[in-house]
């Protein structure tokens, strides 16, 4: 089985200094490789900017934005069986990056933000017989939303977890299929729900 993982946040400049982003460690993502790694398929990974390192065997590619985080994943999903979308990606952009630094004026300025690419939702237009696996964090309506995202972006399956997960060690998920039905719930350190999700995955996707 070779599968392809999204994981950390992305970028999205305003200048050439200046960027938007959240708080996604990348934990998530890089436990899904290592756990993948551990029961011997190939992973790929896709990373915006995190402080950790690639697991070691992973293929490894890294990018800044959203744009550059689809473009990858767009070439490199054609030759895997399956994708885990981990990533914390950017929704929204400025409509325009400044060259060089916007100088200080005294006063307050206003933003245009136009909405990135959705990275999960054009794998999933272009899946035929690959299988994919989004990540829905939800903080209110969380079964509701999360079954809408699955079917909105043609996902076979969505983990869904809460803001909580962000930055911290552990995550407590819901493992949701594409009749709405929790499959499974899994709590614990991050590595230990990446190698439920993993195990799982291995049985039912093979
Ligand atoms: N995702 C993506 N590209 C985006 C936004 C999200 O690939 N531009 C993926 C995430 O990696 C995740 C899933 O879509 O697997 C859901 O992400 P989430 O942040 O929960 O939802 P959004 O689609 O961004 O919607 P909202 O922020 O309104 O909840």
């Amino acid at each position: 089985m070779r599968v392809l993982v999204t994981a950390g946040p992305t970028r999205e400049y305003l200048d050439d200094v200046r960027y938007l982003s959240n708080a996604s460690s990348g934990k998530m993502g890089y436990a899904i490789v290592a756990a993948g790694l551990k029961i011997g398929w190939d992973m790929v990974l896709v990373s915006g900017p995190v402080d950790l390192q690639p697991p070691v065997g992973c293929e490894f590619h890294s990018v800044m934005t959203t744009g550059e985080m689809r473009s990858e994943t767009m070439n490199l999903f054609p030759d895997c069986d399956g994708v885990i979308a981990a990533a914390a990606v950017c929704d929204y952009k400025p409509k325009e990056r400044i060259t060089g630094k916007i100088s200080k004026t005294g006063g307050a300025i206003q933003l245009e933000m136009i909405e990135t690419d959705d990275v999960l939702a054009e794998l999933g237009t272009v899946k035929e017989n690959r299988w994919v696996v989004g990540f829905a964090l939800e903080a209110q309506n969380p079964r509701e939303n999360a079954l809408q995202k699955l079917r909105k972006k043609n996902c076979d399956l969505i983990v869904l977890n809460h803001p909580d997960a962000i930055g911290s060690q552990s995550n407590s998920v819901e493992l949701i299929n594409s009749d709405g039905e929790t499959e499974e719930h899994w709590t614990g350190a991050k590595s230990e729900v990446a190698a439920e999700l993993t195990n799982w995955l291995s049985k039912r996707m093979s």
